[in-house]
């Protein structure tokens, strides 16, 4: 009994003083005054850019004066503010460059993503319409170069391409952008599986004109019918909500001219459809579109009332 005990205390003072040895070392592990500043040197002018002194100092063993002063001034932002601060003078072998020539260190030609990290992947794209990128998968899984994108086709720097105006499917299509490779033959077109790069809106949309309530359901046709976005937003539907309801309205008052135009309307849009074989028809089910206004059903039948209905831009 009093053997085991002990032998219990000496097993949990060592565990005491091992663990008490740990937290000291982490906390010996890094002397400011011997390896310079612990948090790393973030640059983000005119692109970030990162630098850590623990891997030159304590890791590489590099003296504070292989740096300071004669490369780096121990001022933070003094070689950018310098406007010297570039990949042409870093090649040339100053700053960075004095080491990472491929010699003492790696090149700056090489292994951008290690001192240039992307902080957001995948990368998204809120305006005009929701879209993704991913470096990783660019770079790691498809081996591409950072030079393949960012040389004319993207500059570094998220909202660049969304600033000029011109980043847009028709730009894609003439080979611009992503579609200098989604062209079908380096990469997958872009003008098809659009699912790979955009997502579609959670909300269901309410159309409110001219007639109120016709809720479309992104989540309905897309998870459980599962349609692919193409088969609306080609040729259908515009990515874009309120393309329907921009659409120009009917005036006339002739029943015959408005019911044609009526069926030309549902037709050209969820008619596609919604015709009784794809889909239930747009003809005999109008209050499943329709679910906010009461008896639309009679109102293909011409009722005045809804004819009057139908023609207001409410
Ligand atoms: C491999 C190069 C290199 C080495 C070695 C190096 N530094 Fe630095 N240090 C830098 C760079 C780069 C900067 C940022 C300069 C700039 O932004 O212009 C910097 C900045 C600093 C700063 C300013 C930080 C701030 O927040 O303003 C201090 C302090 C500093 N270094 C101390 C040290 C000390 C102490 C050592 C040695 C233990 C050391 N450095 C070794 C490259 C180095
Ligand atoms: C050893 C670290 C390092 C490597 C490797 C590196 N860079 Fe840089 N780069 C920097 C630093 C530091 C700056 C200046 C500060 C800033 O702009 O963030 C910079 C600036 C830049 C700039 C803006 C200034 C200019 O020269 O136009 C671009 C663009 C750039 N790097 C691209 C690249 C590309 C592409 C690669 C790979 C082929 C690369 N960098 C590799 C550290 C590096
Ligand atoms: C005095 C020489 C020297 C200078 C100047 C220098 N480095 Fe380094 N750097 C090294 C050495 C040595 C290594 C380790 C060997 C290697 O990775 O090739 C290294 C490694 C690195 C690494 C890889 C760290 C890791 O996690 O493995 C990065 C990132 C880096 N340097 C960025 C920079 C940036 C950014 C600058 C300029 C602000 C810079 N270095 C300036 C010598 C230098
Ligand atoms: C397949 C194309 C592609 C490749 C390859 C690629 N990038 Fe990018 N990169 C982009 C796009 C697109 C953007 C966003 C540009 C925009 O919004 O205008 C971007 C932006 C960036 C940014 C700015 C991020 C920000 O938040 O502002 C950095 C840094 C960057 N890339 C670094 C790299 C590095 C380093 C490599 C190589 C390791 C690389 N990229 C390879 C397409 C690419
Ligand atoms: C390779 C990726 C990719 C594919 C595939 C893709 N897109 Fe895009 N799309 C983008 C990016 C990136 C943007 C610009 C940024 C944004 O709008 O968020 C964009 C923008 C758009 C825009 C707004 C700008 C414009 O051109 O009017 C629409 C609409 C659009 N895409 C529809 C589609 C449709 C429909 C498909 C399928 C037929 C599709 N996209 C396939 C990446 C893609
Ligand atoms: C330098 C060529 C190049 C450029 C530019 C490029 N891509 Fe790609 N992308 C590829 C290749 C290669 C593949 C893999 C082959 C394939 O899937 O057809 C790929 C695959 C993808 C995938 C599927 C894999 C994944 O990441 O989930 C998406 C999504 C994608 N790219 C989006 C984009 C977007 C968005 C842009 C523009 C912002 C873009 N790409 C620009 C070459 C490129
Ligand atoms: C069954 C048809 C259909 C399918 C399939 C479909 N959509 Fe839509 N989508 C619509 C309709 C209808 C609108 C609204 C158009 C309008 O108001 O003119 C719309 C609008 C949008 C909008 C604009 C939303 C806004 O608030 O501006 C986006 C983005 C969108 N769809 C993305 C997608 C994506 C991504 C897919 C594939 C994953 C997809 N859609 C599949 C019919 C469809
Ligand atoms: C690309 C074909 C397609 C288009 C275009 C389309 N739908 Fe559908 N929709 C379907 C299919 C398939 C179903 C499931 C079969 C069924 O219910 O008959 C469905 C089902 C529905 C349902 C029933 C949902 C439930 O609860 O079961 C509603 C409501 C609906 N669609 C509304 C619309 C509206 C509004 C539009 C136009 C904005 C539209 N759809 C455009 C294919 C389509
Ligand atoms: C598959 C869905 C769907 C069905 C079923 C449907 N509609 Fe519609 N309808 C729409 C959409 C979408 C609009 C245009 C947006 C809006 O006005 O809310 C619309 C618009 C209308 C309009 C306004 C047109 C204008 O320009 O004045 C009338 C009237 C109308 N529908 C009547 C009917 C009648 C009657 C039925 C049944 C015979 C019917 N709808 C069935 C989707 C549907």
């Amino acid at each position: 009994m009093i053997k085991s005990s002990v032998l219990t205390v000496s097993f949990m003072t060592m565990a005491a003083s091992l663990l008490l040895a740990g937290t000291s070392l982490a906390e010996d592990e890094y002397d400011v005054k011997l390896y310079g500043p612990k948090s790393s040197i973030e640059w983000n002018k005119p692109i970030k850019a990162t630098f850590d002194h623990k891997t030159h100092t304590m890791d590489a063993g590099l003296e504070c004066n292989s740096c300071h002063d004669d490369l780096f001034s121990m001022q933070r932002g003094t070689a950018v503010s310098s406007h010297k601060f570039t990949m042409k003078a870093m090649a040339e072998g100053q700053f960075c460059g004095s080491c990472h020539d491929g010699d003492t260190a790696f090149a700056t030609d090489t292994n951008c993503m290690a001192c240039h990290g992307v902080a957001e992947d995948p990368m998204i794209w809120d305006e005009p319409t929701k879209a993704a990128f991913s470096h990783t998968s660019h770079v790691e899984d498809m081996g591409l170069e950072c030079s393949s994108c960012h040389t004319g086709t993207f500059a570094m720097k998220k909202g660049a391409a969304t600033a000029n105006k011109d980043f847009t499917m028709a730009s894609f299509k003439e080979g611009k952008y992503c579609g200098s490779c989604h062209n079908g033959d380096d990469a997958f077109d872009s003008a098809s599986q659009c699912e790979s790069c955009h997502f579609p809106p959670a909300e269901k949309i309410v159309f409110t004109q001219p007639v109120k309530s016709v809720v479309f359901d992104h989540d309905i046709h897309v998870t459980r019918e599962s349609l692919s976005c193409e088969s609306c937003h080609k040729e259908v539907f515009a990515m874009k909500k309120g393309t329907v309801e921009g659409q120009e309205l009917i005036l006339s008052d002739d029943p015959a001219e408005k019911r044609k135009y009526l069926e030309n309307l549902h037709n050209k849009y969820c008619g596609t459809c919604h015709d009784s074989s794809q889909a239930f028809g747009y003809l005999t089910r109008c209050t499943v579109c329709h679910i906010g206004v009461k008896g639309f059903d009679k109102m293909s039948g011409g009722n005045k009332k809804n004819d009057a209905h139908g023609k207001s831009k409410h």
